[in-house]
């Protein structure tokens, strides 16, 4: 069995999420349908919101169905940007993190190149956090041409927590909605829509402990969002689609289980992930700890290094091969791997961009699983390094990794 260390990708389904899922595959219901299976079926669906929106500090009607984080990014991203241009045709800068995932990163660009947008790509410390003095100074010089703002709650290759209450109080005083990707800190730090004042938030299902494919857009009472997915006008008429009924429900079991073990959970994994750290240091004394270097001011369960003078991919795969699976935490693009944006935006150089390796824990994850790792990474350091930054692995990767 491999020592696995890539739960920001993606995390083993809990229990009570795979049994509500299996339990609600086999009934038969479209939730929309007006017969008692169809009000069955909708019975669990509402169930489920009411659960999500209990345990995310938000109202069961602001709890926005998706297929995914990614969905729900975009629907942020583009729904918030025609909705707020249509009531001020000025309004059309985006304001991104430089370090946001590219789920909100690429509907950005994408909008600057079709709809008419304006990137603003605002700056991140050495440690990747969102500076809040570029923010109030692009406020203060265009706050009335800004459509919306979107910084993630956690990011997710270094784990840096970013300042967003801040960022809701200044964004406020210039009337611009806010949205933030918390697919990352669900479970992690606490999440509370209604406390955080934020206008939108994001959730993705199988980083909690619940199916892939399934997460929601909490959306504030009264935002105005344009719909991107258009058809059957359910989610009231903002995400169009037949709803997931099993998704839902499994969804909602596992955000509610992760949050209600997270004062567990999180102080365990955060012990675990400062022994990585340390044990990592110790046996690769030149590896560097990217991020922020206080453990309160990441996520409990992460750890991101760059090793100099190896290729990220290439140790990947030398760990991989020695059963310990990780991730460098950015993209390939056909098989050649990129250098992480997150790592650039901090000021990093493309030679030590190239070298990173994140680790990211569990609620699976045991001291053995450290243990295995800090006994086969010195050498896959060491061969990594003889292969230098232009031995480039050689296995074929998917045009893009699951991060
Ligand atoms: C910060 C962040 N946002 C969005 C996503 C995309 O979520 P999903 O995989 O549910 O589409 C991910 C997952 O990689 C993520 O880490």
């Amino acid at each position: 069995m491999s020592v696995y260390l890539d739960h920001a990708a993606t995390t083993p389904m809990l229990p009570e999420a795979v049994s509500a899922f299996t339990e609600a595959l086999v009934r038969t219901g479209n939730p929309s349908s007006l017969h008692s299976s169809g009000r069955a079926a909708r019975r669990t669906v509402e169930e489920a919101r009411e659960r999500l929106a209990a345990a995310l500090g938000a109202r069961p009607s602001e709890v926005v169905l998706t297929a995914g984080g990614t969905e729900a990014d975009n629907l942020a991203v583009k729904g918030l940007f025609w909705a707020r241009r249509a009531q001020d045709p000025a309004r059309r800068r985006i304001l991104v993190s430089a370090v946001e995932h590219h789920a909100v990163l690429d509907p950005a660009f994408w909008m600057a190149e079709h709809a008419g947008a304006e990137i603003v790509l605002l700056p991140v410390d050495s440690d990747g956090v969102l500076r809040i003095d570029a923010l109030a100074a692009e406020l203060e010089a265009h706050g009335d041409s800004a459509a919306l703002l979107s910084v993630m709650w956690a990011n997710n290759e270094v784990g840096a927590l970013q300042p967003l209450a801040d960022a809701v109080a200044l964004a406020r005083r210039h009337g611009v909605p806010v949205h933030a990707d918390a697919v990352q800190a669900v479970g992690q730090v606490p999440v509370d829509f209604a406390a955080s004042g934020l206008d939108a938030l994001t959730v993705s299902g199988h980083k909690v402990g619940g199916p892939m494919g399934v997460g929601a857009l909490l959306a504030r009472r009264g935002l105005d969002l344009t719909p991107v997915l258009h058809g059957g006008g359910q989610e009231r008429g903002v995400r169009s689609g037949t709803l997931d009924t099993p998704s839902a429900a499994a969804f909602a079991v596992a955000v509610e289980s992760a949050v209600a073990a997270r004062p567990t959970t999180a102080p365990r994994l955060a012990a675990l992930r400062d022994r990585l750290v340390a044990e990592v240091r110790r046996v690769v004394p030149d590896a560097v700890l990217r991020g922020p270097a206080d453990p309160s001011l990441r996520l409990p369960a992460n750890a991101h290094f760059t090793f100099p003078g190896c290729e990220g991919d290439s140790l990947l795969y030398l760990l991989d091969s020695a059963g310990v699976e990780c991730s460098t935490g950015s993209a390939c693009q056909a098989g050649v791997p990129q250098p992480s944006h997150v790592l650039l935006a901090m000021g990093a150089g493309e030679d030590e961009a190239r070298g990173a390796l994140r680790f990211t824990l569990g609620h699976t994850s045991t001291e053995a699983d450290v243990d295995r790792l800090v006994e086969v990474l010195p050498a896959a350091v060491e061969r990594a390094r003889a292969a230098g930054l232009s031995g480039r692995p050689r296995a074929a990767s998917a045009a893009g990794e699951g991060r």
